[in-house]
């Protein structure tokens, strides 16, 4: 099933253009309209409120996602660690819809949610790659992620599709909601996948971005503000569970506020750039800890480089950046991870479906 990539987190990252492609056409209608089953849209419809539930990695895609639920649908919506939710459970709505985004399906912490929350009456949809999974079996409804089975532990094409179905998801919600849009969303989700070919074709050139800032890094931060703060964390969680070096995702904000302490000589730290309203403040944020001796590595989105940053991102809609951005973090987890000679596919200490509570 390898075929001729050493390892399956480095086949899974490549598949992502076709999960993409896979996507438009599962969720578009002949007429080339935005399709998801009506069921479910009479749930997102009937929702005064959407509640999120995840875990690791989806736990982040569920970030965006709210990002596309309010904005685009101006649903207001919730997201929450599955663990956390059980006991400290917020005040809920009148009306919930309680969305459990889970590659496997089989996540015993948003099971122990999605227990709790159907003896009480609530509504459930499942996002999930796994049909006939657990999460999806015990909830109302299902919406299947399509990116095909991910055997490497640390996920990769499971997140950017959990994202997209998001983005269409919310986008459907839009619709029906009869909110106006500018943006041709399936259009501009074919660019994203263009988007994500250059970037794994540019694998090279980041193999080279480890080279200067990982090799022998102990600690790193990962900076970004917006939806860049979200992709930041993602890569933080990629890059320690693989690479085994500690890693710590936050707001450029946030730096002043506690962490910046940390900063020594030679600290590599990952500064994101693709949301023009706060280029300014990250940049700056990266001059901050640049001025303490941070060996900071920039990946801005073409149209925001500057000279000096270490890597650009082809332009994508504002809001999908995320799809394109969080490409060159895996990458850069993944070379982390085999230039120090580590089980990439099979890290120590995790297993792919977490089980247990
Ligand atoms: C990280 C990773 C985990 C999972 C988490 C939830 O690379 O894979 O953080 O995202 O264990 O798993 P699912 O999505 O199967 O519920």
């Amino acid at each position: 099933e390898l075929g001729t990539y050493p390892h399956y987190m480095i086949k899974e990252i490549n598949e992502q253009p076709q999960v993409m492609r896979k996507i438009i056409k599962e969720y578009q209608d002949d007429n080339g309209d935005l399709k998801i089953d009506k069921n479910i849209i009479k749930q997102l419809n009937e929702a005064d409120r959407l509640y999120i539930i995840a875990a690791g990695t989806s736990y982040h895609a569920g970030l965006i996602g709210k990002e596309y639920f309010e904005k685009w649908a101006g649903v207001p919506t919730e997201v929450h660690v599955a663990s956390e939710f059980v006991y400290n459970t917020p005040l809920l709505s009148e009306n919930p819809l309680f969305i459990f985004i889970s590659q496997s399906g089989e996540t015993a912490d948003s099971r122990a949610v999605l227990v709790d929350i159907k003896e009480k009456g609530y509504k459930s949809l499942t996002i999930t790659n796994v049909p006939g999974s657990t999460l999806s079996r015990e909830a109302d409804e299902t919406l299947i992620l399509h990116a095909g089975p991910e055997i490497a532990v640390a996920s990769t094409k499971a997140y950017v599709a959990q994202i997209a179905v998001l983005a269409i998801t919310a986008a459907v919600t839009a619709r029906e909601l009869n909110k106006v849009s500018d943006m041709n969303l399936m259009s501009e989700l074919a660019k994203v996948t263009t988007a994500i070919t250059s970037v794994i074709e540019d694998a090279d050139k980041i193999e080279e971005i480890v080279k200067s800032y990982l090799e022998t890094a102990r600690n790193t931060f990962f900076i970004g503000r917006a939806m860049d703060y979200y992709v930041g964390l993602e890569g933080a969680l990629k890059l320690k569970e693989i690479s085994y070096i500690q890693a710590e995702g936050f707001a450029g904000g946030e730096l002043k506020h506690g962490t910046i302490a940390l900063i020594e000589e030679g600290t590599p730290v990952f500064a994101l750039s693709t949301q023009e309203k706060v280029d300014l403040n990250i940049r700056s944020n990266a001059q901050e800890v640049k001025a303490r001796g941070a060996n900071v590595c920039v990946v801005a989105m073409e149209g925001l480089e500057q000279e000096g940053d270490a890597y650009v991102i082809p332009r994508v809609d504002d809001m999908l950046t995320p799809l394109v951005s969080v490409v060159v973090y895996q990458l850069i987890s993944y070379y982390a991870a085999l230039h120090r000679g580590n089980d990439v596919d099979k890290p120590r200490n995790l297993a792919k479906s977490v089980t247990v509570e």
